[in-house]
């Protein structure tokens, strides 16, 4: 059975993982730097890059170990080579390139969000093609079709912030730690979600893209003002996202006869995200699938089981490979206005 080792470190998640081309996962570990980025409010890419360097080798050591196998075991090395924080893309990437020119395997440069696009499958074995995906994390919010391996069809995307960054702004607007979602989600769990009157931007405009920069305006406004418990405006933010992403993803299904609708990235760690898309999934007669949420958030298992997936279709890439700040699935989407425009 194919065996692969996956590297990731795109982001603040040094993360290493051996997995099978039968979805077993041998061995993995993700070592994130919360602590280190924290008194800033988000990732420092400067910090990311060093601390991969200093935590990658070691982990590495550890999966093998874990498993028991040898680099010469290994059919394949999976690195992330995009997109991401360029510095950190270079230590994952590189790591793989110098395994794969020690041991003499193949290396398969992988594209990030192809490891969040396919990661449902490596744990739901009846996940068919295509579906339907909102790839929702803290770089990116988009809605893609999910036609095959490197097949995909963008729908929709952000033209200003992620919906992952929108929590992690609205957290810091609220005094609260990084990463934002999980303390948000925390938070809103005590708060009532219509008390603080929060825009939807976009909805029922006809408009396919996303945004969250209004909201996150309306947030700062509605703290500045004191009128409002944190825990309000922190359940009235979440629903206000959850409208967000429900009303565009309902205008995706009805551009596609997918017949699943699935849910990836970190964001989908998120319940009240979760259950409101399981809903619309409902309403509109598709199936739906969410990977657990250790899947949805960074980690080297989707590296690893993107690369298996195109070690299968024939798919390895050359030495030369290159680290790509800016890597779309979809590279025939026209970018779109907005100034902080995601990949
Ligand atoms: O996929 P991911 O781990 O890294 C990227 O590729 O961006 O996503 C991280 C993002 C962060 O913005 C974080 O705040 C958000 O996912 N996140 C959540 C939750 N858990 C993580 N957002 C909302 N609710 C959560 N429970
Ligand atoms: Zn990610």
């Amino acid at each position: 059975m194919t065996l692969i080792l996956g590297l990731e470190s795109s982001c603040d998640d040094s993360a290493v993982a051996l997995v099978t081309g039968d979805r077993r996962i041998l061995a993995q570990a993700v070592v994130g730097q919360n602590a280190a980025h924290q008194p800033y409010g988000g990732v420092v890419p400067e910090i990311a890059a060093r601390a991969h360097v200093e935590i990658l080798p070691d982990l590495i050591r550890r999966v093998l170990d874990e498993a028991k196998v040898g680099i010469g075991d290994v059919d394949a090395i999976a690195a992330t080579a995009g997109p991401g924080l360029i510095g950190g893309v270079m230590v994952a990437l590189l790591a793989g390139k110098g395994l794969a020119l020690a041991a003499g395997k193949p290396l398969i440069a992988v594209n990030h969000l192809e490891g969040h696009a396919l990661s449902p499958r490596l744990v739901d074995p009846d996940l068919g093609l295509p579906y339907l995906l909102l790839l929702v994390s803290g770089g990116h919010c988009q809605l893609l079709e999910v036609r095959g391996v490197g097949d995909y069809r963008r729908l929709a995307t952000t033209i200003d912030d992620a919906a992952g960054e929108a929590f992690d702004k609205a957290a810091k607007l609220l005094g609260l730690g990084y990463p934002g979602g999980p303390a948000i989600e925390a938070l809103a769990g005590s708060g009532l979600p219509a008390a603080v009157p929060l825009p939807r931007p976009l909805v029922g405009s006809g408009e396919s893209h996303f945004s969250f920069a209004g909201l996150k305006s309306a947030v700062q406004r509605a703290v500045a003002s004191g009128d409002y418990r944190p825990e309000d405006i922190a359940a009235s933010f979440q629903q206000a996202v959850v409208d967000c992403l429900v009303d565009r993803t309902a205008l995706a299904l009805d551009k596609t006869d997918a017949p699943t609708l699935v849910v990836a990235g970190g964001v989908a760690a998120n319940a009240a995200i979760r259950s409101a898309l399981a809903g619309l999934a409902a309403r509109e007669g598709r199936g739906f699938s969410v990977p657990p949420a250790w899947l949805c958030t960074d980690n080297a298992a989707m590296i690893a089981w993107a690369g298996a997936e195109r070690f299968a279709a024939g798919l390895t890439d050359g030495l030369d490979a290159p680290a790509r700040a800016r890597w779309p699935l979809d590279e025939s989407a026209e970018r779109v206005r907005g100034a902080g425009v995601k990949a």
